[in-house]
């Protein structure tokens, strides 16, 4: 199997949980920004993190996911 971790981060909080799952993902793995995801069927399982921005996710988070 294989993982991807994906966020989006302005100030930190996100990447410092991004990176924590990726660290404890003992399988091959890949950690990008969201707006570089490009297809997730191509993973097993895939994590994505982003901020609440405006009681949502931002702009970038919403093309993405309206995506897949
Ligand atoms: C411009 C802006 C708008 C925000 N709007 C919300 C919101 O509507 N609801 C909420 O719960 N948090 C909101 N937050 C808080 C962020 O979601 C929160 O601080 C998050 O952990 C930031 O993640 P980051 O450090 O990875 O950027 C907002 C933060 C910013 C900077």
């Amino acid at each position: 199997m294989n993982a991807l971790v994906a966020d989006m981060s302005s100030t930190g909080n996100v990447q410092k949980v991004a990176e924590a799952i990726y660290r404890e993902i003992a399988y091959r793995k890949e950690i990008r920004p969201i707006e570089e995801v490009h297809d997730i069927g191509a993973y097993g399982v895939s994590f994505l993190g982003f901020p609440t921005h405006q009681q949502g996710p931002d702009k970038k988070v919403k093309e993405v996911l309206a995506r897949h």
